[in-house]
């Protein structure tokens, strides 16, 4: 069996740590445990540790168990409820009994340095090619990357990682990718006639190519490659079951802000179950007032048309909150700082409207609570996936968040509706991978897990108003995901 199981594995091209040969041999149906894990982890690494079998063993546990109450959310039509399970699997720990524990990791708040020259915008793309380029290169199907200049003078298969400046399509059906790196620019034909050519690419990612070059200088792709994120991770959970509350896109000030909603939910933290005690931590990511002239004719929409009384008006709506919560705010492109992203935290002048318990933090933030890590996002760039990519849609926030993961950027698509400072280094980068990933905006809900992160679009506290109306926006309001810190599991509460 030892043998049979060294040779599925270097037919597979790969090697087998001893230490998890031990373990297979020690298990029943070794060769079906192992056939198993390699359909979990693709790309397979050059050489699979006994820990890689334990983790791939341990999702594939959790997956089965997650068959009664899938982490998933697809609202098909406004109104309808996201098939998600409505209560935990274990038993809640009491929040009141856990001092908060909160590190903003980064975020760019107090550090902007740019101006918005030629040399800042330089300096963002290089750092963004270069981060997400070495990314690439660490990846096993790129190994011996060469610069373009060098691989356009190859014959035999090349690998190359460059920045996506043009995607085109061809009246036969192919597609024409324009990349660049630092020195020289190539053009990479997707052929029609390949599941390429279904591949989603949006310009100014970073991603790599495999492929051959044909004797008029054109890669012909064979393959694709994003940085993507590690095939299995295990939750960095906590302890005890306590749990963090989704929630964006309040919208306070705006005269459909859903008061009869919000009083509900109140009502549930406040004097509420046993979840209701467990929740720890509420984060909010962004849009938590509706603003003033973000859109059009919007004071025709608002119900307090000051920007002050709008934040002073949730101040007391977040006070009402009991003690053992503790909010997490970031900010949202109706928020009162630049649009340009990443956003800092909310003024001072603002800040101080608000008790204690509310820590602010920039847009995008990497949050630390008790250890596990959180990368909040408004999600603004959901407009550019939705506008560039076909078959995206508002309703399914959770594709453009995992092609988000794949290509380890929060906002990829540079010059369309997503302001971007040029700051020195690209912080919408996904450097670190978190355990839960969460962002807003587009005003539906949803949770999923992908490889291990859990991904979770909160909703909104507002009805529809008549400008989404006229841009045909169906909100699905008053959904509250909550996450168990301690596991990762995923419920959404409805009020
Ligand atoms: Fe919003
Ligand atoms: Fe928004």
């Amino acid at each position: 069996m030892r043998e049979a199981l060294l040779a599925f594995v270097s037919q597979k091209g790969t090697l087998l740590e001893p230490e998890a040969v031990d373990y297979l041999l020690s298990h029943q149906d070794p060769l079906g445990r192992l056939e198993r894990l390699f359909a979990t982890i693709r790309p397979a690494p050059l050489v699979v540790t006994l820990r890689d079998v334990l983790t791939a063993e341990g999702i594939a546990r959790s997956a089965a168990a997650h068959v009664g109450a899938p982490l998933r959310a697809r609202p098909q039509a406004p109104g309808s409820s996201a098939p998600v399970a409505a209560s935990f699997r274990r038993t809640s720990a009491d929040a009141a009994d856990h001092a908060p524990d909160i590190k903003v990791l980064r975020d760019i708040t107090g550090q902007s340095t740019c101006e918005g020259t030629i040399e800042d915008f330089t300096r963002y793309f290089r750092h963004r090619f270069q981060t997400l380029g070495s990314m690439l290169r660490s990846r096993r199907e790129l190994a011996g990357a060469l610069d373009i200049a060098k691989a356009k003078r190859s014959t035999r298969e090349v690998r190359i990682v460059g920045m996506v400046s043009e995607v085109r399509t061809t009246k036969n059906g192919h597609r024409i990718l324009d990349i660049e790196d630092e020195v020289d620019r190539a053009s990479v034909l997707l052929p029609a006639d390949s599941p390429l050519a279904s591949e989603v690419v949006v310009s100014d990612e970073v991603l790599g190519v495999v492929g051959t070059v044909n004797d008029r200088g054109l890669l012909i792709a064979q393959s694709l490659v994003r940085p993507d994120i590690p095939v299995s991770r295990a939750f960095r959970g906590t302890s005890d079951h306590i749990r963090a509350a989704f929630m964006s896109d309040i919208h306070v000030g705006s005269r459909t802000f859903l008061e009869d909603k919000w009083s509900k939910f109140l009502t549930w933290v406040q004097d509420g179950d046993e979840v209701a005690r467990s929740v720890r931590y509420l984060v909010v990511s962004g849009d938590v007032v509706d603003g003033i002239g973000v859109y059009p004719r919007q004071d025709e929409e608002l119900a307090i048309d000051d920007i002050y009384g709008q934040y002073e008006a949730l101040a007391r709506h977040l006070q009402e909150l009991p003690d053992h919560v503790t909010v997490l705010l970031i900010p949202g492109n109706h928020d009162a700082v630049r649009p340009a992203e990443p956003q800092p935290a909310l003024p001072a002048s603002i800040q101080k409207l608000f008790d204690s318990n509310v820590v602010f933090a920039g847009n995008p933030s990497l949050l630390s609570l008790h250890g596990v890590r959180i990368l909040a996002y408004h999600g603004r760039s959901m407009d550019d996936f939705v506008s560039t990519i076909p078959g995206m849609s508002y309703h399914r926030p959770l594709d453009a968040m995992k092609a988000m993961m794949r290509m380890r950027h929060l906002a990829p698509i540079y010059g369309g509706k997503t302001p971007i400072a040029p700051e020195a280094t690209d912080h919408l980068i996904i450097e670190e991978v978190p355990d839960i990933f969460a962002t807003g905006h587009v005003h539906s809900v949803g949770v999923e897990a992908y490889r291990g992160v859990v991904l979770v679009n909160s909703s909104t506290w507002q009805a529809q108003t008549p400008y989404q109306k006229m841009r045909n926006i169906d909100p699905l309001p008053a959904r509250l995901p909550l996450v168990d810190l301690a596991t990762g599991q995923a419920v959404i509460r409805e009020f």
